[in-house]
């Protein structure tokens, strides 16, 4: 695997072995580095050093300028400010970095392996059985298959663990209601649609609703139910099975739509779990974790306390001996640590379960399941809000299907290719894939563009605007980029790192270099939205460059091939960058 040296870390290098030449003291001091508007690079470093050396920071920036060795990578260094650095690299080392890059042939333009990674269990994608899936699990999903892919480029070894709500008392009235009609989920051996299933579920869960609130002795069938199930009886564990099957017919086509892999061996559930649930409340009571209250089973916390000022437990087993969403989870974590030998968890879940993830997690690290080695982390997300700024409903109050917002987006999205395609060249087939693509990767991009701890609004509007921080115009520069690159015809991109470089060139070349470490930032903090702030500067560079820099009518032949290149190495980067976010590039748009 060909890894570059990113520029900026050459730089500092440099930088690095200067500072220890003017003032030996400090060794391998830290210049800290960060790119400027003022200069290509800017280092503040020499004012701390400076202080604790107590020696003018002036000076000793000018004896580090000194000591600068300039040349292939360093072209200029000045003293500026109170005692700043200012770097401008050479126009060469810009070229041959981007070189190194564009020729590594694992496709990962040089970015290298994290140095220590280590294997995470991320928690995502986990809908509810027989519920309709809404915005809340929409964002789990697209946000989770983001970091799953920001991970894996780093070398991180990932499982991934579907959670999905499959177990309860609500599967009670739906098994027993289904019992007594047992036609009601039979499709005739016909192939059903993920729609279709998710109607029947409907239909079935509304019906054994109605029965269970109006008929006493129903209710208390259902309730027997759930002992049943909860005991293992195969019947009821066959009619339970089915419910699983019919919703997830419908998972999977949600997430089709949504172009994500989920694998049917990574969805372990909540009733994945029964079998260690009785060990994992032995081993907290025992070890005096949790104790016995009212009955229940339960861990106290200092310093959760509930509006009355009492102490507010996480009930780990009910009174009447049932197991709910807690000890669930505190048995995921045993598996997760002890058998699949995480040293990170990490849950990707609304923000409003953000106290049961801390109770859960304190639980664990009491118990000694978790502690410095094995960390977990709730990637909390926030609220998918509607454009009046409240909380995402239809006009009518119910909550928004999540395959209506999807399909109206690709709707959407379809008509902006329709309208952009001036000149017919794409046929209908492709204008309908086209539209697949840009409309699923706005509604990707628009979640992942803000921090996930954010609420954000969903304005399909704003989505699918070709202005702005969109995926649509990120696409579209990316096929803007192709387009030159077909019109080049037989002029191939090639680099030639003697040419002097336009500032715009060299603007776009920096932030190139700059995908590494961002991508490095946007995997260590479980942040995708740098990566899209990245992508849409990248794009606005780009933008710039080609406004100031004719391409295919550059004045000299070698000028034409390293404009080629300059883009084509952004479309690759590009490229990368929306594939890490699970978002198509089409080459023609
Ligand atoms: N099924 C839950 C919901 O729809 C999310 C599960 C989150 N994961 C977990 N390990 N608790 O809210």
């Amino acid at each position: 695997m060909a890894s570059v040296t990113s520029l900026s870390d050459s730089v500092q290098q440099h930088l690095s072995s200067a500072i220890s030449a003017a003032l030996p003291e400090a060794g391998s001091a830290d210049p800290l580095l960060r790119r400027s508007d003022r200069a290509d690079y800017q280092a503040n470093g020499m004012l701390a050093l400076a202080k604790k050396a107590g020696a003018n920071p002036r000076e000793l920036a000018a004896q580090v300028v000194s000591r600068v060795v300039t040349g292939d990578v360093i072209a200029d260094v000045e003293v500026s400010g109170p005692g700043f650095l200012n770097v401008t690299v050479a126009d060469g080392a810009i070229v041959r970095n981007l070189a190194a890059r564009y020729a590594d042939d694992t496709g990962r333009l040089g970015v290298p392996l994290a140095s220590e990674p280590g294997t995470t269990v991320i928690d995502y994608a986990q809908p509810n059985v027989a519920k309709e899936m809404h915005v809340g699990h929409l964002r789990s999903a697209v946000i989770g298959d983001a970091v799953v892919r920001l991970l894996e480029f780093t070398g991180e070894t990932v499982v991934r663990r579907h959670h999905i709500g499959d177990w309860g008392t609500q599967f009670g009235m739906l098994i027993q209601y289904l019992d007594e009609h047992p036609h009601e989920l039979d499709h005739g051996g016909a192939e059903v649609s993920g729609e279709e299933a998710m109607s029947s579920l409907d239909r079935l869960y509304k019906a054994a609703r109605r029965k269970f609130d109006s008929d006493e002795e129903f209710k208390t069938r259902a309730r027997r139910r759930v002992v049943d199930l909860q005991a293992g009886d195969e019947h009821t564990l066959a009619i339970w099975q089915k419910f699983v099957d019919e919703s997830k017919i419908y998972f999977f086509s949600v997430f089709e739509k949504l172009d994500m892999e989920i694998r049917d061996a990574d969805i372990v559930g909540e009733s994945g779990y029964n079998d260690m649930l009785a060990e994992t409340c032995r081993l907290l009571e025992e070890s005096g974790v949790a104790v016995r209250s009212e009955g229940a089973l339960c861990v106290f916390f200092d310093d959760i306390k509930g509006p009355d000022g009492k102490p507010v437990p996480l009930i780990v087993q009910k009174s009447d001996g049932g197991y709910g969403y807690a000890a669930t989870d505190l048995s995921a974590i045993r598996d997760r640590v002890f058998h699949l030998k995480a040293d990170t968890l990490l849950y990707v879940v609304d923000a409003r379960q953000s106290l049961h993830f801390r109770m859960v997690f304190e639980t664990a690290r009491r118990a000694g399941w978790l502690n410095d080695d094995v960390k977990a982390v709730q990637l909390a997300f926030g609220t998918v809000l509607g454009k009046d700024g409240k909380p995402f409903k239809t006009r009518e109050g119910e909550t928004v299907k999540l395959v209506d917002l999807l399909d109206e987006a690709i709707d959407r999205a379809t008509a902006v290719v329709r309208e952009k395609d001036t000149q017919d060249l794409l046929g209908e087939e492709e204008i309908a894939e086209r539209g697949t693509q840009v409309g699923i990767g706005a509604v990707k991009y628009a979640d992942l563009s803000t921090s996930a701890a954010r609420d954000y609004k969903f304005d399909l509007d704003q989505m699918v605007s070709l202005n702005g921080d969109t995926s649509v115009y990120l696409q579209y520069a990316y096929a803007r980029i192709h387009s030159i690159l077909r019109k080049a015809g037989e002029v191939r991109p090639a680099a030639h790192p003697d040419l002097q470089l336009h500032p715009a060139e060299r603007a776009l070349g920096l932030h190139v270099d700059a995908f590494a470490e961002t991508v490095g930032e946007a995997a260590a903090e479980y942040a995708p939205h740098k990566l899209t702030a990245y992508l849409y500067q990248l794009a606005s560079l780009y933008t710039s460059f080609y406004d100031k820099c004719p391409v295919l009518k550059a004045d000299t032949p070698a000028q034409v091939e390293n404009r080629l290149f300059l883009c084509d190495v952004t479309a690759k980067t590009l490229h990368r960058g929306m594939a890490l976010l699970g978002i198509r590039t089409p080459e023609r748009l």
